[in-house]
């Protein structure tokens, strides 16, 4: 295995997505297939945990998990009724069944979703048990390879420079330094360029040392890192800073969501403290 090989290998994240996927189930917004045994496993686990935070804190991990999830799919219904979106890549999709759940109820989409190698391959199985729609597939993508079959610039290839197009990430870029998916963003920024309309939707998780929660947080952290044997840092200490991050990395409109503003207008659990947990829509 080369440096490059070894630097660019984080498929230790992977078994996150087994976490993540048991949630997106176990809140009903999946099918059965998409629930791992490694899943419940790490659910039941963290079960003392996430009640210890609850009493604690007012709410736990599944509380601003399934609100990044839940304003992410807002986000995404949005793009496609509202503005023409028909392309969508979804990087480290996981077990995630946004692709599933959005191809069902738009069989026109192109809906790509990528991954490391090993969850391409478990996720494929998933979905060869499901009704897909010929548009809809999972393929290899690491968004820290710079070229060849894997990179990013692989995927996009294979969509119609034409049609309006968006791009997804969700639970990936904390598990990076913040100059590493800096440069990831900005390679995103330059691809989605060369369409009509180019949006970018990810969730992040900012370092809000304020905020009353702020240990818990890092106690999340910790656990995070245990699980995944990494670090998981937080980016940008406000969302004046995000917004500013991402125009710099190559994004003119940025928009910068804090689900606690969106109670009214999203169906999405409340936490007691302001969220701590941001959605970030950039444009070309
Ligand atoms: C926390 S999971 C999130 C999965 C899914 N998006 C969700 O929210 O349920 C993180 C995902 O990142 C993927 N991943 C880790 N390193 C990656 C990389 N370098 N390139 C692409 N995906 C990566 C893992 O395989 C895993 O599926």
């Amino acid at each position: 295995m080369t440096e490059q090989n070894r630097t660019n290998d984080t498929s230790r994240i992977s078994i996150s997505a087994h976490y993540t996927g048991y949630v997106w189930y176990h809140h009903q917004l999946s099918a059965d297939e998409f629930a791992t045994s490694a899943g419940r496993w790490a659910y039941r686990i963290l079960t003392p945990i996430n009640a210890i935070l609850k009493r604690l804190a007012g709410a736990n991990i599944d509380t601003f998990l399934l609100q990044r999830h839940l304003v992410i799919d807002h986000q995404v219904e949005q793009l496609i009724t509202q503005h023409g979106v028909t392309q969508i890549i979804e990087l480290a999709a996981g077990l995630s069944p946004r692709g599933y759940r959005f191809s069902q109820k738009y069989p026109q989409l192109t809906y790509i979703e990528t991954d490391l190698p090993g969850m391409v391959e478990r996720k494929q199985q998933v979905l060869a048990s499901l009704p897909v729609t010929d548009t809809h597939r999972v393929v290899r993508c690491n968004i820290l390879q710079q070229e060849g079959e894997e990179s990013l610039a692989a995927v996009f290839k294979q969509l119609d420079p034409l049609q309006p197009t968006l791009v997804i990430s969700e639970g990936l870029v904390n598990y990076f330094e913040l100059p590493i998916i800096r440069s990831v963003w900005q390679r995103l920024a330059k691809h989605l360029q060369n369409f009509p309309v180019g949006v970018y939707v990810t969730d992040l998780y900012p370092d809000l040392q304020e905020h009353p929660s702020y240990r818990y947080v890092q106690w999340a952290q910790k656990l995070v890192g245990f699980f995944t044997r990494g670090q998981w840092p937080l980016h940008y200490r406000s969302d004046t800073d995000i917004e500013q991050g991402f125009q710099q990395d190559g994004f003119a409109h940025v928009t910068v969501l804090n689900p606690s503003q969106l109670y009214d207008s999203v169906n999405i659990p409340h936490s007691k403290t302001p969220s701590l947990v941001r959605i970030i829509c950039a444009q070309r």
